[in-house]
């Protein structure tokens, strides 16, 4: 988030500095890499570097004379408590604290629960009563795989102050997305903070809906795909986050959810919603390996399992809360061998420590399986060369956790097919 916010504020005009304490991370940036993978952002970055207003630097101490710095730091959920960890904010803040000199206004982009602001505030004002700054909400809303996209073309744009002069700079920041027409929303700093929560909480919610939807479908014969996509053009519902799968991952949704409801308990206002809305999403990968077991004829014990997909979603690298990481130690616990393969995520499941044995491309992880399992809907997956699979494959199951295979023609080739919520077709 902070690269392509960096990246993406250098586009629109902005001199921008990026500053992350990681030399490694710097000194691959100042090499003209990108240390993750996200689509367009190595262009976006090499292009700031050209026009020059796109420097990298190790020292906070450079960003003196900014007149906004934004904190984009990790806020991971803490091992115990599902709390966020802001201990990252916090640090920098401090640290913040001693280089603004002139008004600065400190933007926190990172997520972090209500009331963070404050705290911010008080540490920034540390400084001593001469400092002028103000600590402003800017939370992001950008998905892995479109940031730029998201950056660039968002829904709104949310700023949370309630100093007039920080709004003013904050406005100028954003106006060349305004004067396209994006809503720039001024609000109170802790409506800010909770709008990014309220927002994840929300999709994450319509995405366990329709995952329990897609249940009920197959246990009554319907087609998830077709009540999605008529409930979608509700417009008050909207097509969007109706995609049924194997649950819902990555670093937001599974550690945001989980924050908020630790707040909202200690405030003694319980969200009963998102509290289901969690237990329905972890209740998912029992449900995957049952489908799975099913499509091998009720055990996998013994079976070889290819599995298409590690990453979260597709169009990212990332491997956080990915439901294929419980998905395949679930089948690796119930006696199958599983062997993977993803486009962009290898090096992280490698990382992870993933048990399945990792593979050179998509039909080497089919080669002898009695079973492909798709979980991560990457296109380079959604048109297979079925022959080539028939040939390689010990069985002929295909399970599809998001839908995304041609079901006619996998059955024209002699698969079985098992997707999510597609009952009985036809009926
Ligand atoms: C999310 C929010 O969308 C973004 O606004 C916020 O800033 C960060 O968190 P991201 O985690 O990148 O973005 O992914 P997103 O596209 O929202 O998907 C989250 C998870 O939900 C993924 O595992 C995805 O596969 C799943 N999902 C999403 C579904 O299963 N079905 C859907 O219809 C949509």
């Amino acid at each position: 988030m902070g690269l392509v916010t960096g990246a993406c504020l250098a586009d629109l005009g902005h001199s921008v500095l990026c500053i992350d304490r990681d030399a490694r991370r710097i000194a691959t940036l100042e090499d003209g890499q990108v240390p993750f993978f996200e689509p367009g952002l190595a262009d976006l970055v090499a292009r700031g570097r050209t026009s020059g207003r796109l420097r990298f630097s190790l020292a906070i101490a450079d960003a003196q004379g900014c007149q906004a710095i934004f904190i984009g730091v990790g806020t991971p959920p803490d091992p115990g408590s599902g709390h966020a960890d802001l201990s990252a904010v916090f640090a920098v803040a401090g640290e913040i604290a001693s280089v603004i000199s002139g008004f600065t206004v400190v933007v926190c982009k990172s997520t972090v629960p209500v009331g963070t602001g404050d705290r911010i505030e008080d540490i920034l004002g540390s400084n001593g009563p001469g400092s002028q700054f103000a600590a402003v909400s800017n939370p992001e809303f950008l998905r892995e795989g479109s940031a730029i996209h998201d950056f660039m073309m968002p829904d709104r744009i949310v700023v949370g102050t309630a100093d007039a002069r920080a709004a003013a700079i904050m406005q100028e920041i954003y106006q060349p997305l305004t004067a396209k027409g994006v809503p720039l929303v001024v609000t109170g700093r802790r409506s800010s903070e909770l709008s990014k929560y309220a927002g994840n909480a929300f999709l994450a919610m319509k995405v366990a809906f329709i995952n329990e939807i897609a249940d009920l479908c197959e246990s009554s014969g319907g087609d998830v795909g077709d009540v999605a996509r008529i409930i979608g053009l509700d417009s008050r519902i909207g097509e969007k986050f109706l995609r049924a799968g194997p649950g819902f991952g990555g670093s937001c949704f599974p550690k945001d959810t989980l924050s908020l409801i630790r707040t909202a308990r200690e405030l003694s206002t319980p969200l009963h919603l998102i509290e289901t809305t969690i237990g329905s999403n972890s209740a998912r990968t029992a449900t995957m390996i049952r489908k799975i077991s099913a499509a091998l004829g009720g055990s996998v014990a013994g079976k070889t399992v290819g599995v298409w997909g590690l990453t979260f979603k597709p169009d990212t690298d990332d491997m956080r809360e990915s439901p294929a990481v419980p998905i395949i130690d679930g089948l690796i616990e119930a006696g199958a061998d599983v062997q993977a393969y993803d486009p962009e995520g290898m090096a992280n499941a490698r990382a992870a420590g993933s048990r399945a044995r990792l593979c050179e491309d998509q039909y080497d992880a089919a080669a002898g399986a009695d079973a492909l399992v798709l979980i991560t809907e990457w296109k380079t997956f959604h048109h297979p060369d079925f022959a080539r699979l028939k040939a390689l494959m010990r069985g002929r199951a295909i399970v599809d956790l998001r839908n995304a295979l041609p079901r006619e023609e996998a059955l024209v080739h002699g698969f079985s097919y098992a997707g999510v919520g597609r009952g009985t077709a036809g009926s």
